[in-house]
């Protein structure tokens, strides 16, 4: 396992595609667990793949409040999604800018675990935001695309000044 380095908005290897894995073999494990490490040490409650300039399909998550329950999603299809929420969100890749994203409220996904067996999962709030928006990362897109024009722009622009400050 090792921490891996997080791509940062703009880079445009956020905008790439990730692709179905064939199978999950020692090598799709090693990365499923050294994402769910820097998941940890970024003290985030997602990651996915693209995050971390890697294209093979797959997202890990842990929401639960003790912060020790991971779980993985190789090759995640969203089967349904029902109703609506808006919730506050962040993102790894975009650090200290949130916004409101309107998503579904229920999703049923279906995907392989760790250990290469399929399941599924129906689950709403917080879990529902966090998988659309890891599947959105496998689909080279951020939470900024889901914005009004005029809330990216002016949330874009906070962002590129932050980062300035920073550098
Ligand atoms: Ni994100």
């Amino acid at each position: 396992m090792a921490i891996l380095d997080i791509l940062e908005f703009p880079d445009p290897r956020l905008r790439r595609i990730a692709k179905p894995v064939d199978a999950v073999g020692e090598s799709e494990k090693a990365l499923a667990e050294s994402m769910i490490e820097t998941m940890y040490d970024a003290r985030g409650i997602g990651l996915a793949s693209i995050q971390v300039n890697d294209d093979r399909r797959v997202f890990v998550m842990d929401v639960s409040d003790g912060h020790n329950d991971p779980m993985v999603f190789f090759n995640p299809e969203i089967l349904e999604r029902s109703g609506e929420q808006v919730c506050e969100e962040g993102c790894l890749s975009i650090p200290g800018v949130t916004a409101d994203v309107q998503r579904a409220d229920r999703v049923r996904v279906r995907a392989l675990n760790l250990a290469g067996e399929s399941f599924e999962l129906e689950i709403d709030g917080l879990a529902a935001v966090c998988i659309q928006h890891e599947i959105d990362h496998l689909d080279g897109k951020v939470f900024f695309d889901r914005l009004s024009p005029l809330k990216r722009r002016m949330l874009q622009k906070r962002y590129q000044k932050q980062r300035q400050t920073v550098q």
